[in-house]
């Protein structure tokens, strides 16, 4: 099954989520592979170092616009990954191609894996409908704030005509998953939270990730929250997404 890991809205935690989800399925014997699919390369610095050259190696996301055998880079056991770099961002100007690439070359790995997570980027261009082209389901990150679900709509709206055009007439919305929910917010985020839960009923996901400085900190070691701090809340936070993903998942099967 392939998950995109999708909001237009930058920075609210999408490649956080993607990281630490994997980590988290792969350590309960889940076979997954995450992939990169945004130009800023943020997931691919985090998980293989900063200078690491990801087009010398084989598990090269833009391989699969040029006709070139993608072979995803074992990182973790039963964690597979496939990267990316800004050149990434030229395949958006190939039209139909640049929609229907990412979906083609991961077809033939799906049988490999329990689950395939994309994090995509913040926008609805071409790259976006490629991640929406390629996935089963979406789970959209959002930081309860004010106005959140004017872009929120604008989303379901972009899926919708998705599904109605064609582009992918099977893909669901898996769930809204709050992130990045900061404590010391508490009165104003709870009245934000529970306003969502009403108007999106049933779409809002259990687990929290609470603010916490280790899963800002992690990335620049290339480490996960389980390698960070094990044990700890972050760890807990994970762990806890990862059983309610699974549990969803099988639901919505
Ligand atoms: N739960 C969290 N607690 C603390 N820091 C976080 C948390 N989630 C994400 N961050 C930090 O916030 C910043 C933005 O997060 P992230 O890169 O995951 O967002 P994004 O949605 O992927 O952004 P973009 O849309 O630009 O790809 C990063 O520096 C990240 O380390
Ligand atoms: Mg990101």
């Amino acid at each position: 099954m392939n998950i995109g890991i999708t909001n237009q809205k930058g920075g609210v935690g999408k490649t956080a989520i993607a990281q630490n989800l994997s980590a988290a399925l792969s350590r309960k014997n889940k076979k997954t592979l995450l992939v990169d699919f945004d130009p800023q390369a943020s997931l691919t610095k985090s998980i293989l170092g900063r200078d690491f050259q990801i087009s010398e190696t084989d598990g090269y996301v833009r391989n699969f616009y040029n006709d070139k055998e993608v072979s995803p880079i074992n990182v973790y056991p039963n964690l597979d990954f496939i990267g990316c770099d800004g050149m990434l961002a030229g395949v958006a100007d190939r039209g139909i191609e640049a929609i229907w690439g990412l979906q083609e070359g991961l077809s033939s790995m799906s049988a490999n894996y329990d689950y395939i997570l994309i994090d995509s980027l913040p926008s609805m261009g071409s790259l976006f409908l490629a991640v929406l082209k390629a996935c089963d389901r979406v789970i959209i990150p959002v930081v309860p704030e004010f106005q959140v679900l004017n872009g929120l709509k604008d989303f379901f709206d972009t899926v919708e005509k998705a599904k109605a055009r064609k582009i992918n007439e099977n893909i669901q919305i898996a769930g809204i998953i709050f992130s990045m929910v900061e404590s010391h917010k508490r009165k104003m985020q709870n009245t934000i939270m529970d306003e969502l839960k009403n108007d999106l009923n049933g779409m809002i996901w259990e687990t929290k990730i609470y603010n916490r400085v280790s899963i800002s900190e992690a990335p620049g070691l290339r480490q996960n929250v389980f390698e960070y701090e094990p044990g700890g809340i972050a760890a807990d936070f994970f762990t806890a997404l990862a059983e309610e993903f699974i549990r969803k998942m099988e639901e919505s099967k």
